[in-house]
């Protein structure tokens, strides 16, 4: 980024602000100081600077209270917090949400500018991000294959063609496990300039640390005793593409220096070889822990980990996104009609309800099991229905089911209409005419209670 980058010091006490904005204007950047979190967010309407340095404590609204303000006002604001010795806890706290980095007080200089560089450099990554338009070929279709319309999906969507945009952003996906993380990763490489190149992947939390960086880096003859020839690494072979480096949380320190250096200038070396070689690879990291906990507990480097955070996405657990259930079990209907030669025409309201009503701890992936499941056991059916599913779903309860319908016998008359309508439906496999006839209602009136219940 160029020198007239603008960065805002906030700091209540009067000599940090001086030295550090003293400095900061030295080396050419334009710098605004405010001392409290207040002025600071008028002044990051008013002056829009690129980068703002925040004290983790200032009197009135906090540094990290100022912090959430401030990224709601501009989310491409970088902020790097500043904290005491005794604050470092809560500095790291901040990077959840959303602060890059932290100084801790006092600070050599140089460290101040090496940090401000990098939080410039993070900056004009964001603003690329936001401001690049016209994707690639294949875009549509890679973005379409993440299935869902819930407004988190979109907005994970809509990050994802964003960065497919940008060309070689390090990308960090959090996320449970089966929610997704992969198919978000393929969706920014398919979309983006280097879908014609290769994406690989690994799990750093499957291979013991030798062969894991072997693996990663490559290594030369007789690196170790089984190295009996020299071997490309899988960064060498995705020249040009994407890694997705799976439970990066796992990777061990020996692995964690490597990519660091990787991510920083490009090049590395073979394990057991001195030539430094250059690639271009976009990493795409994925995560189903807390990365900053990891880092707060001394296991994954916090430079590393800032160098991962510059975009990070999270893909929200199912449980999170229940208005997608429909559409992702017709799209996993769809897809084992296709591969098993199938005509599974219809999710039975019923059967719909109880996936609607399970709590889904495997996410994506357990639903597309279920589904799977049904058609296999059930080769002759043609639709899916509640005895299809597996047991631990059919006894899950809907979350607060209405207090009547509970013990003694007594039953609310909406839930005895509720209960009658699905029988009906059930047992006209679907059909509303016939359940209309069956329940001695019109076939308006029976559209109107699914709507009403929430079944159409
Ligand atoms: N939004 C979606 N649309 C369609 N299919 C999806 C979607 N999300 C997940 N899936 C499917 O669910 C399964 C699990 O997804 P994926 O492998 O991406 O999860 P993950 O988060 O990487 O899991 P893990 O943490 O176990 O590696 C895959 O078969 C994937 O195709
Ligand atoms: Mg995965």
């Amino acid at each position: 980024m160029n020198s007239t980058a603008r960065v805002l010091v906030v700091d209540d006490e009067k000599l940090i602000r001086w030295s550090v904005s003293e400095r900061l204007a030295r080396r050419g950047y334009q710098v605004e100081t405010a001392e409290s979190g207040e002025r600071a967010l008028e002044l990051i309407t008013s002056a829009t600077p690129d980068v703002a340095l925040l004290d983790v404590r200032l009197p009135g609204l906090d540094g990290v209270a100022t912090l959430r303000r401030a990224l709601t006002l501009n989310p491409e604001l970088v902020v790097v917090m500043m904290s005491a010795h005794s604050t470092v806890d809560v500095a790291v706290e901040a990077m959840k949400h959303g602060a890059v980095d932290f100084l801790v007080k006092p600070f050599p200089l140089a460290t101040l500018d090496e940090v401000v560089e990098r939080a410039l450099s993070a900056a004009s990554t964001r603003k690329q991000i936001a401001t690049r338009a016209t994707p690639g070929n294949g875009h549509a279709a890679a973005l379409a294959a993440m299935v869902g319309n819930a407004p988190v999906v979109n907005e994970v969507r809509e990050l994802v063609s964003r960065l497919a945009a940008s060309n070689a952003t390090t990308v960090l996906i959090e996320g449970e496990s089966g929610s997704g993380k992969e198919v978000v990763a393929r969706s920014i490489h398919y979309a983006s300039a280097r879908a014609d190149r290769p994406f690989l992947q690994l799990n750093c939390a499957t291979l013991p640390e030798q062969l894991l960086e072997s693996e990663l880096f490559g290594h030369e003859r007789g690196a170790f005793t089984d190295a009996r020839a020299q071997k490309r690494g899988l960064f060498e072979n995705a020249d040009g593409g994407s890694v997705m480096l799976d439970e990066i949380g796992d990777l061990p320190a020996g692995g964690q220096a490597k990519l660091l250096r990787l991510l920083e200038d490009k090049t590395f070396r073979r394990v057991g070889g001195i030539t430094q070689l250059h690639v271009d690879v976009r990493v795409i990291a994925a995560t189903n822990v807390n990365l900053a906990e990891r880092v707060q507990e001394g296991l994954f480097r916090a430079d590393l980990f800032f160098r991962l955070n510059v975009v990070r996405i999270r893909v929200p657990p199912l449980r999170e996104r229940k208005e997608d259930l429909p559409l992702l079990a017709a799209h996993f209907v769809s897809k084992y009609n296709q591969e098993l030669k199938r005509e599974v025409r219809y999710i039975s309201p019923p059967a719909l309800e109880l996936l609607v009503g399970y709590g889904w701890p495997g996410n994506v992936r357990e639903l597309r099991n279920v589904i799977e499941r049904a058609f296999i056991l059930h080769p002759s059916a043609d639709e899916l229905r509640p005895e299809h599913l597996p047991q631990e779903i059919r006894e899950a309860r809907l979350p607060a089911p209405p207090a009547a319908e509970q013990g003694d016998g007594v039953m609310s008359l909406t839930a005895a209409e509720r209960r009658l309508i699905l029988e009906a439906m059930d047992k006209s496999h679907g059909n509303q005419s016939q359940a209309a006839r069956l329940l001695g209602i019109s076939r308006d009136t029976l559209r109107y209670r699914l709507k009403k219940f929430g079944l159409l």
